[in-house]
């Protein structure tokens, strides 16, 4: 959500007339986009914030701006712990930052903006892509489920549901563009249609996007385990451009851990939507994120997410210490674990975690595998001639291609069979094709041309 709120303020700064900056060159403006969804991301601010005082001494005219969940959070605390900040705006307020600029600059004063809930959508605003062949697509903001460890639905208000109509016509805009693959974009995907009463909205959403010619990849992010149905399941598995993937969060696999965090579910209903997803999509590989060291958590608890790690086999397990944040009922409760106990339980669960995500790509080699190639996307290697990309399952593999034929580009897509594999990616030796696409067209034109999609309603196509 974060890295679409950049793209859309990218996108606004140029429309104001910001270039982007140049490496050696001071800018004249920097955006701090924050996230507080755990507590490394407020020091990290400060501390951000703290290496500028001198670089401003020096160039006075440049500005600092703050926004997202922490500017949200902290409103004028970051005002009187940072006075060089000329700019706060809150998760509500993206839009208004070029006039909240200006206005700092010709009142000589610092302007803060925070609004309590959501006034238009962030999608009419034009965006900056980072990418000319994949896309964010928001379909939801914000978050009517009360998770007691969680700050977003504070920082991000009520879930606000955005029209099929409008998410569809914003999709066949970006394919127009030269877009191939979109990612819908929601705090509980899951939970979309409730807004205009519609339980079914989602995988009625889904089978839409299987529609949209020249559409080949739709991912979405996040779903919740409580409100996963099997019309869902369902329309995965029978829209052949809805990828054989699908990021769960478990958050913890102890049925106490889970009531005491709020969540609807419990491990054997997690574990049986898996089983569903892995019936209806053999190949589909499932990530998810967990936390550890919960308010109250014991060494029993835990196994029990060891547990459901060992069965479920996730390809990838995003694992976060638990990390009190204000305002939040867990951040009060009794039984705070100790760092001590919370570093230990995530230090083993990575350890399993990691050989499943080995084992599970080990069973990958000898498999051909249709790769569509990122824009700077996995290691730069300079002795072997390799690009690199996700499969439909979301897997990276770093491909080696032809050196006598031309270099595929971002946004095209090549097979080629997997010869090696490591926990977080897998090597394919053998190429077998090369699809170039109109999207690899694009990543070769000038930044100002592709990548640039201008808001809702309004589109403008990027010329080719
Ligand atoms: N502490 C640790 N992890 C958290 N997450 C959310 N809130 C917290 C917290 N207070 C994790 C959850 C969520 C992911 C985005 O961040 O696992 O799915
Ligand atoms: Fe937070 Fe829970 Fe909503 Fe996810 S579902 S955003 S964890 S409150």
């Amino acid at each position: 959500m974060n890295v679409h709120d950049s793209e859309r303020l990218a996108g606004m700064l140029e429309e104001a007339g910001y270039v982007p900056f140049v490496q050696g060159v001071t800018p004249d403006l920097i955006v701090f986009n924050t996230c507080a969804v755990r507590e490394n991301a407020d020091n990290k601010l400060y501390g951000n914030l703290s290496h500028l005082v001198p670089v401003k001494a020096k160039n006075p005219g440049m500005q600092i701006a703050v926004g997202g969940c922490l500017a949200q959070k902290d409103q004028h605390t970051i005002l009187k712990k940072s006075p060089v900040v000329d700019v706060v705006f809150g998760t509500h307020n993206i839009g208004s930052l070029p006039v909240l600029l200006e206005r700092a600059r010709i009142e000589q004063e610092a302007q803060i903006e925070i609004m309590e809930s959501l006034v238009e959508f962030p999608s009419v605003l034009p965006a900056k892509r980072e990418s000319a062949y994949a896309a964010w697509v928001s379909i939801s903001v914000g978050c009517n489920n009360t998770c007691t460890y969680c700050i977003v639905p504070a920082l991000r208000g009520k879930e606000r549901d955005r029209r099929p109509g409008e998410i569809l016509a914003e999709i066949e805009a970006l394919v127009a563009q030269g877009v191939s693959e979109i990612t819908l974009l929601g705090q509980n995907v899951n939970a979309y249609g409730v807004e205009f009463g519609d339980r079914e909205a989602f995988s009625k959403l889904l089978k839409a996007c299987g529609e949209v010619p020249g559409l080949e990849r739709v991912r979405f992010t996040s779903p919740h385990p409580g409100e996963f149905t099997d019309d869902v399941i369902e329309a995965m598995a029978v829209t052949p451009n809805v990828m054989p993937q699908l990021h769960m969060p478990l958050q913890s696999g102890s049925n106490e851990i889970l009531r005491a965090m709020r969540r609807s579910y419990r491990q054997d209903r997690y574990l049986g939507i898996i089983a569903k997803v892995r019936a209806a999509m053999p190949d589909a590989a499932i990530t998810t994120d967990i936390i550890v060291g919960f308010p109250g958590e014991t060494e029993e608890d835990f196994l029990q997410t060891m547990h459901v790690v060992k069965e479920a086999r996730f390809s990838m397990a995003y694992t976060f210490l638990y990390s009190p944040r204000p305002g939040t009922e867990a951040a009060e409760m009794p039984d705070q674990i100790p760092h001590a106990v919370k570093q230990d339980r995530y230090e083993r669960l990575v350890a399993v975690g990691n050989q499943i995500a080995w084992e599970e790509n080990l069973k990958q080699v000898g498999k051909i595998v249709e790769v569509l190639v990122a824009q700077g996307e996995g290691r730069k290697d300079g002795d072997t001639d390799r690009v690199s990309g996700r499969t439909p399952d979301f897997r990276l593999v770093h491909v080696t291609v032809d050196p006598n034929q031309p270099r595929p580009r971002p946004g095209d897509v090549v097979t080629a069979e997997v010869s090696f594999a490591a926990p977080f990616h897998m090597v394919a030796d053998r190429l077998v094709s090369v699809r170039r696409t109109k999207a690899g067209d694009l990543s070769e034109l000038p930044p100002e041309v592709a990548g640039i999609s201008l808001g809702m309603p309004t589109i403008r196509v990027g010329t080719a």
